[in-house]
């Protein structure tokens, strides 16, 4: 924390406004979902589709190859972000493109995700399952994709009535084939208010004023900006990766920023006494 003092004053005002002023707004890949696992890293939602059997060797090598070269220009602490946001555009677009040659049946995507690695944090269930018990809506913004995420919390157990997703969705022709993807593209950084403002979850947002944002981009910080009346806000911010050239400015914009931690147990436990 750069500011603990901060930290607990807005910890305060949260708990002092309760369960019904507060909406948490986070993330999908590698905020709500593991980095890594028994030394392994996990996969992101696209990943999971990319590296599944049904896609053929070329796509998959295709698929790789672009993840190999733009991955690590998503993370390069010394690239701006007017610098990476076309090269960011490109490698969803090919990505994208890449998926949509495949014959991915709508039907396969359950399957596919039950045979990949991978895994909620630690601690999922009693933060879904609060959420929920409290009536707090869970809004998750990402740029990944829908569907997969979606099945991702299906099958663990805890796609509650309060959760709304905003993200990438697959496109189904009438034989249930992916044929593309849904407009508007949602890359890491478009997570604003200008892909929100035409979607009908977009109203409720604005009601509760009280925000807990989750997130593990820099481009993650801006899932809140739709919100017009936001009284309070606690960013807490999972630095997965390039730890120690990206901690200066994380700390910088997230009020909490956790290094390494696979666990949702500090998310858990502010919710914890907020609610
Ligand atoms: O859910 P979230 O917004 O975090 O999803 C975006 C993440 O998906 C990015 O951080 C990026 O590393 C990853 N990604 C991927 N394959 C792509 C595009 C993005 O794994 N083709
Ligand atoms: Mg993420």
């Amino acid at each position: 924390m750069k500011n603990p003092e901060h930290v607990k004053n807005i910890v305060s005002a949260l708990r002092k406004g309760g369960a019904s002023r507060l909406q948490v707004i986070s993330d999908f890949d590698m905020t709500l979902t593991r980095f890594g696992f028994n030394g392994k890293r996990c996969p992101t939602s696209h990943n999971i589709i990319d590296n599944c059997r049904v896609i053929s060797e070329e796509g998959r090598k295709k698929l790789k190859d672009l993840l190999h070269y733009y991955y690590p220009i998503e993370i390069d602490p010394y690239r701006t972000m007017e610098d990476k946001l076309p090269l960011m555009i490109e490698w969803w677009t090919k990505a994208h493109n890449l998926l949509s040659q495949e014959k991915i049946l709508k039907n396969d995507i359950a399957q596919i995700v039950k045979e990949s690695d991978v895994k909620l944090r630690d601690g999922f269930n009693i933060f879904f399952d609060q959420l929920h018990e409290n009536k707090v809506p869970l809004f998750i913004f990402s740029a990944g994709v829908g569907d997969v995420l979606e099945e991702i919390i299906h099958q663990a157990g805890v796609f509650h009535p309060n959760i709304n997703v905003v993200s990438n969705y697959m496109d189904f022709d009438d034989n249930g084939i992916l044929q593309g993807f849904k407009d508007p593209l949602i890359h890491i950084y478009n997570k604003n208010n200008t892909v929100l403002k035409n979607t009908d979850y977009f109203q409720q947002l604005c009601t509760r004023t009280n925000i807990l944002l989750l997130g593990d981009s820099m481009g993650d910080l801006s899932m809140a900006d739709g919100v017009a009346d936001m009284e309070n806000i606690l960013r807490i911010g999972f630095l997965n990766d390039r730890v120690e050239e990206r901690r200066e400015k994380y700390i910088e914009a997230y009020d909490i920023v956790l290094e390494k931690d696979e666990t949702l147990d500090v998310v858990n436990g502010i919710l914890h006494f907020i609610l």
